[in-house]
């Protein structure tokens, strides 16, 4: 493969097609799964109708007119790339970022990744006996995603396509209201968006976590819970009442000294959660809720949010 062809060809920089073809060198891919399966596969992971059509019209048939050979050759190698980190817990862009308007195997190349690493990632799910409910409730978050980045008008893709990768190597396991993230020095939560996250089903998934990880991953002794968030920023509680799910959220953590993170804006991280919207003008953002009228009014002030990062023992204080 020449890889200054490909890149030009597949209209991303060289150095992106290079780091895939470092990382990825000879190493095995997978396959995807039977086109005729796809469907129920696609329902199990929650994606929804209409993306589910796209990803059907777009499959990567033997013979399609839509799948260039670079396209193959880096659908094949970002699989390898992303199972050769199989149990891998690091942020892991699987290949550059594509320009999707160019058709349904542009915009859903790493959708097509993901399908066939779905096998390998249960198959590591089950070597440390994690259930299949467990597994499939994880795994479903494409879905999810997928269904924002529409709200998003493609906008979320782009980090999405990292993210997801953590599920492709058994690294993010959904149990209840909460995500939680294995392999680092903490087990580290996410909060997916699927509803309001009272307190009670905070503690329930936690209780889950107490119990799953010591059972699925003894090696990885936690101590602590912890979350980086711009759902930890004390700033908030300006404008929330205190008795509202996130202020109970924020009361369980004991901050961090705050470090600015890299390569991450929390002001537009705040507008990717609570607008699904990273372009439109401060004054044209809908106001419906206390946090969207807080968030636009802080902004307008001239004033900026803060990505923080908490944590809490696993076990709490006697
Ligand atoms: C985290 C989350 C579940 C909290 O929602 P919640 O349980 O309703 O939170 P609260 O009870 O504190 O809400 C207080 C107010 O803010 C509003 N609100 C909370 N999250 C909101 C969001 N993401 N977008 C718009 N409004 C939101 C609520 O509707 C409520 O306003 P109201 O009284 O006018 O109805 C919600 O923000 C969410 O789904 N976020 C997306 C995922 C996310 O941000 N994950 C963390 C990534 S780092």
């Amino acid at each position: 493969m020449d890889l200054d062809a490909a890149a030009a060809r597949l209209g991303v920089p060289v150095e992106d097609v290079d780091r895939v073809h470092r990382l990825a060198g000879d190493r095995p891919s997978a396959p995807l799964p039977a086109k005729a399966d796809a469907p129920a596969l696609l329902e199990r992971l929650a994606v929804p109708p209409d993306d589910a059509a796209e990803i059907m019209e777009g499959w990567p048939d033997p013979g399609s007119p839509l799948w260039t050979p670079e396209l193959r050759w880096l659908l094949d190698r970002s699989i390898a790339l992303v199972r050769a980190d199989l149990g891998g817990h690091g942020w892991l862009p699987p290949g550059p970022e594509l320009p999707r308007e160019r058709g349904p195997a542009w915009r859903h190349l790493y959708v097509y990744a993901y399908l066939a690493l779905v096998g390998v990632a249960t198959g590591y799910h089950r070597d440390h006996g994690v259930a299949d409910t467990v597994s499939w409730a994880s795994l479903a978050d494409l879905g999810r995603n997928l269904a924002v980045d529409r709200r998003m008008r493609g906008e979320g893709w782009p980090v999405m396509q990292s993210w997801l990768t953590l599920h492709a190597r058994g690294s993010i396991y959904e149990l209840g209201r909460l995500q939680y993230h294995r392999g680092g020095a903490t087990l580290d939560l996410h909060i997916p968006e699927s509803g309001p996250m009272p307190p009670e089903a905070v503690a329930a998934s936690l209780d889950e976590a107490r119990a799953f990880f010591p059972r699925h991953f003894p090696d990885e002794p936690y101590t602590e819970f912890a979350c980086g968030s711009w759902l930890l920023d004390p700033q908030l509680l300006e404008y929330l009442p205190e008795d509202s799910n996130i202020a109970r959220f924020q009361r369980r953590f004991e901050l961090e000294p705050y470090e600015e993170p890299e390569g991450l804006d929390a002001d537009v991280e705040v507008r990717r959660f609570v607008f699904r919207d990273l372009t439109t003008p401060l004054d044209r953002l809908p106001c419906r809720t206390a946090l969207q009228r807080a968030v636009v009014e802080h902004l307008r002030a001239g004033r900026h949010w803060y990505w923080h990062r908490g944590r809490f023992p696993i076990q709490p204080h006697p």
